[in-house]
C-alpha cells in the first residue's frame, strides 16, 4: 500500500495513469492534484469509481501554500510530476507560462517533497530521507533535440533542445537531477517518445487528425510532413512510469519508447485510410518553427535493467484509439464547446496548401 501524489492527472497521461494504478494496484491511493487548465479535464477520469482512496484536488504546483498544505495532510510516499504545459505549439506563441509551470512549478513540488521526507530537513547535509520515498519527473525525449536520420537518443546524449516547451523540460530535469545530487533525494527522470491513445486533447497530431476528418475539415500537415516521431500507446507509458517507480535506481533516468518510428504524413494517411475519407482532406501548411526532424528512443536500459516491454503494437494502439475517438464523439464536443475552436482559429490561419500541388 502506497499513497501517490500524482501531478496534471485530469490530463491526458496521468489520467490514464491513475486509472493503471488503480487497476494493478488497487490498495494503493492517489491524491490528484491539477489545476484544471484548458488540458485538464475531470471527464477524463468519471469511470474512476467513488473510492476512499482516490482524492482529487484543484491545485497549482506552483503554489507553496497549498503543496504545503497537501503534504502535511497527507502521508505521501511518491510524486509522480505530469502536470505541465505540453504543446510545443503553444510554446512558440506563449512561452512564460511553460517557464512557470514547468520549471518553478517541478522546484515547488521537490522543495516541498524534501521537506516533508527528509529525516533532518533543517541540516543542509543531511541526505537520509523517510523509506521508500520518490520523486519521479515525467520528462520527455524532447530534451535530447532533434536526430538526423540516423541514431538513437540514449540516457546519456546532451541535452540540447530546441522548442521553448523542451527547454523548459530541460530545464525541469537539471533541477531534479540537481536535488538528487545536492541533497539526495530520491529520484528518477523518465524520458518518453510521443503518446497517442485515449482522451488526448486535440491539440496534438493523432487527434487532432482524427477530430478533423470526422468533421472533413483540412487535415494542417506541416512543411513536407516527413519529420519523424517514435510513437508509444498510453497504456506502455504508463506501464513504464509504473516499472520505473518501484524498481528504477534512485538517481537515475530512464528512456521510454516502443521503436515505432512513422513520418507525420505516413500516420495521418493512416488515419484518413481507417476512418474512411478522401485524402484530399490533407493540406500542408506552413512549417512549425524550429521543428524537430527526428526523434527516435533506444530504450534498451528501461527493457534489459527493469524488464519493461511494450504490450501494444502500433496497429493495435492507433485502432483502439480511432475507436475510441469514434466512441466518445461526445467528450470532443465538450471540448469543442470551450476555447478550443478559438485556439484552433488562431493557429491554423496559415494559408493551406493542397496536397495534389505538392505529391
Ligand atoms: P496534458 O497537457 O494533457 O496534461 C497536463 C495536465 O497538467 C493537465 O491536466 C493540466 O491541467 C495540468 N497542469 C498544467 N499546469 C498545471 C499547474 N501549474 N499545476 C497543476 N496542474 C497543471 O499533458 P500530457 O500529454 O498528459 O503530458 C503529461 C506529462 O508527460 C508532461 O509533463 C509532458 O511533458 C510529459 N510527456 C508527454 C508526452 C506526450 O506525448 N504527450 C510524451 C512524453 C512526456
Ligand atoms: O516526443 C514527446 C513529445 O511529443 C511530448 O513531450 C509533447 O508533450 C507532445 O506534445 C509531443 O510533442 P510533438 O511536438 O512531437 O507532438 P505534436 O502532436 O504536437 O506533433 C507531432 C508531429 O506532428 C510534429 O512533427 C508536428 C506535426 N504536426 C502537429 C500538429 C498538431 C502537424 O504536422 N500538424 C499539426 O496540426
Amino acid at each position: 500500500m502506497k499513497t501517490i501524489l500524482v501531478t496534471g492527472g485530469a490530463g491526458f497521461i496521468g489520467s490514464n495513469f491513475i486509472r493503471f494504478i488503480f487497476n494493478k494496484h488497487p490498495d494503493y491511493k492517489i491524491i490528484n492534484i491539477d489545476a484544471l487548465t484548458y488540458a485538464g479535464n475531470l471527464e477524463n477520469l468519471k469511470d474512476i469509481p467513488d473510492n476512499p482512496n482516490y482524492i482529487f484536488i484543484k491545485a497549482d504546483i506552483r503554489d507553496r501554500v497549498k503543496i504545503n498544505e497537501i503534504f502535511s495532510s497527507y502521508n505521501i510516499d511518491n510524486v509522480v510530476n505530469f502536470a505541465a504545459e505540453s504543446h510545443v505549439d503553444r510554446s512558440i506563441v506563449e512561452p512564460e507560462i511553460f517557464l512557470t509551470t514547468n520549471v518553478l512549478g517541478t522546484q515547488v513540488m521537490l522543495d516541498t517533497a524534501k521537506k516533508y521526507w527528509n529525516v533532518n530537513p533543517c541540516d543542509k547535509y543531511s541526505k537520509e530521507y523517510k523509506p521508500e520515498v520518490k520523486f519521479l519527473q515525467v520528462s520527455t525525449d524532447e530534451v535530447y533535440g532533434a536526430l538526423g536520420l540516423k541514431g538513437m537518443f540514449v540516457e546519456t546524449t546532451s541535452l540540447m533542445p530546441n522548442s521553448p516547451y523542451s527547454a523548459s523540460k530541460a530545464s525541469a530535469d537539471m533541477i531534479v537531477r540537481a536535488y538528487y545530487k545536492t541533497f539526495g533525494m530520491p529520484i528518477n527522470i523518465t524520458r518518453c517518445s510521443n503518446n497517442y491513445g485515449p482522451y488526448q486533447f486535440p491539440e496534438k497530431l493523432i487527434p487532432l487528425m482524427i477530430n478533423n476528418c470526422l468533421k472533413n475539415k483540412d487535415l494542417p500537415v506541416y512543411g513536407d510532413g516527413m519529420q519523424i516521431r517514435d510513437w508509444l500507446y498510453v497504456y506502455d507509458h504508463c506501464s513504464a512510469i509504473d516499472s520505473v517507480l518501484h524498481k528504477g535506481l534512485i538517481g537515475e533516468v530512464y528512456n521510454i519508447g516502443g521503436n515505432n518510428e512513422k513520418t507525420n504524413m505516413d500516420i495521418v494517411k493512416l488515419i484518413v485510410k481507417t476512418i474512411g475519407k478522401s485524402q484530399s482532406l490533407i493540406k500542408y501548411v506552413k512549417d512549425r518553427p524550429g521543428h524537430d526532424r527526428r526523434y527516435a528512443i533506444d530504450n534498451a536500459k528501461i527493457t534489459t535493467q527493469l524488464g519493461w516491454r511494450p504490450q501494444y503494437t502500433f496497429e493495435q494502439g492507433i485502432k483502439e484509439t480511432i475507436k475510441w475517438y469514434l466512441n466518445n464523439t461526445q467528450w470532443i464536443e465538450n471540448i469543442a464547446s470551450g476555447n478550443y475552436n478559438k485556439y484552433y482559429n488562431k493557429m491554423y490561419s496559415n494559408v493551406c496548401v493542397d496536397i495534389k500541388d505538392i505529391e
